[in-house]
């Protein structure tokens, strides 16, 4: 069964596309088998409210991998993009990790080619090549501590002055953490197609329309948007920033997910999603994220495809590096 599911659908569309009976709870089905096949369900704050809201676990980049390295689930369904499921499985290689779409790539993770950065990290020998954790299990495994938006500047700030460091593959990341931090760094010039959409004429427009607004900024942001955010930090930074802070209107400034939980946290406080410079697109939404659905978490919970499968040695050699940025940030406590 489960391999003619694969030859049917996974090979040609990237998920399993079997219709559904739609008589079905979804979400009842989806509790029961998780009880059943000892299933935990992880998702990232930018996926739709209705996954958030059935995920056992619902976090940043940080989070899911500390999770993922923490579970005793059998299963891992990752309701993510593809470089978090690699993640946890290099993180948990023994346990099975599903993600409900294949299909959900990165564009920040494409913007770094291993061939390419492999050439690029010759040129800098003796440097420490840092990779914000946005990259294939390839290029983890050419790079020597893996960081997230909550923990890049402390892991930066870790090491010592004289060293030398290289910054992959985000270049409004790296150039954020040099300006805080004062460090020099070899920056790849890699973005995310959502976070250089944002248009700073019409944030600043829509805060002129709301005096009291605060513009909160994931530091994948381009700099003019960061130079005028009252916050910057990473989805949980964000989140914890709208919690605390006694203001009531925030101006987004990352993926429209993260809305749900902040909306969630504060009902009586106001959420205004930055605008894209496109105003007729829905720009600011992670189309790679927006893949996974209810119905595919069913289906992948059902049929147990698509699975994540990396070679061993190629998970052996990128675990040092996310190991590394786990030690770190346990020892620091975030
Ligand atoms: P966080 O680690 O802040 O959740 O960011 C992940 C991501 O993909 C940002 O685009
Ligand atoms: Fe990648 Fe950007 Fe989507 Fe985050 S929002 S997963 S960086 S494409």
């Amino acid at each position: 069964m489960m391999n003619s599911v694969k030859k049917l659908n996974i090979d040609r569309a990237g998920f399993v596309d079997l219709e559904i009976d739609k008589s079905l709870n979804l979400v009842e089905e989806i509790n029961r088998m998780r009880k059943e096949k000892s299933a935990v369900i992880l998702a990232h704050f930018y996926q739709e409210g209705e996954i958030q809201d059935i995920a056992d676990f619902v976090g940043d980049s940080l989070g899911l991998s500390q999770q993922a390295a923490a579970t005793d689930a059998d299963i891992i369904l990752f309701a993510g993009v593809n470089f978090m499921a690699e993640t946890a499985k290099i993180l948990a290689p023994g346990k099975k990790v599903l993600i409900p779409d294949i299909n959900a790539g990165c564009s920040l993770a494409d913007s770094c080619l291993p061939a390419d950065f492999a050439k690029f990290k010759e040129k800098y020998p003796g440097y420490t090549v840092i990779s914000y954790v946005n990259t294939t299990a390839e290029i983890k495994a050419l790079t020597d501590i893996i960081c997230t938006s909550t923990n890049a500047l402390e892991i930066i700030k870790s090491l010592p002055e004289e060293e030398k460091i290289i910054f992959a593959p985000d270049r409004n990341l790296g150039n954020y953490i040099q300006s805080v931090t004062g460090r020099e760094m070899v920056i790849w010039d890699g973005a995310c197609h959502v976070h250089e959409e944002f248009s700073l004429e019409r944030i600043l427009e829509l805060k002129n329309e709301n005096a009291k607004a605060q513009i909160i900024a994931h530091p994948e942001c381009e700099k003019p948007i960061l130079i005028v955010a009252d916050h910057i930090g990473s989805t949980t930074s964000l989140l914890n920033y709208t919690i605390k802070d006694k203001g009531d209107t925030y101006i987004v400034a990352t993926e429209s997910g993260i809305l749900h939980q902040m909306r969630k946290a504060s009902p009586h406080k106001n959420f205004i999603p930055a605008p894209p410079k496109d105003s007729t697109c829905a720009c600011n939404d992670c189309k790679y994220m927006k893949l996974i659905s209810l119905k595919k978490i069913y289906n992948t919970l059902k049929y147990e495809l698509p699975e994540i499968t990396l070679e061993q040695d190629l998970m052996d050699r990128a675990r040092g590096s996310i190991v590394r940025m786990l030690e770190i940030s346990d020892r620091l406590k975030l």
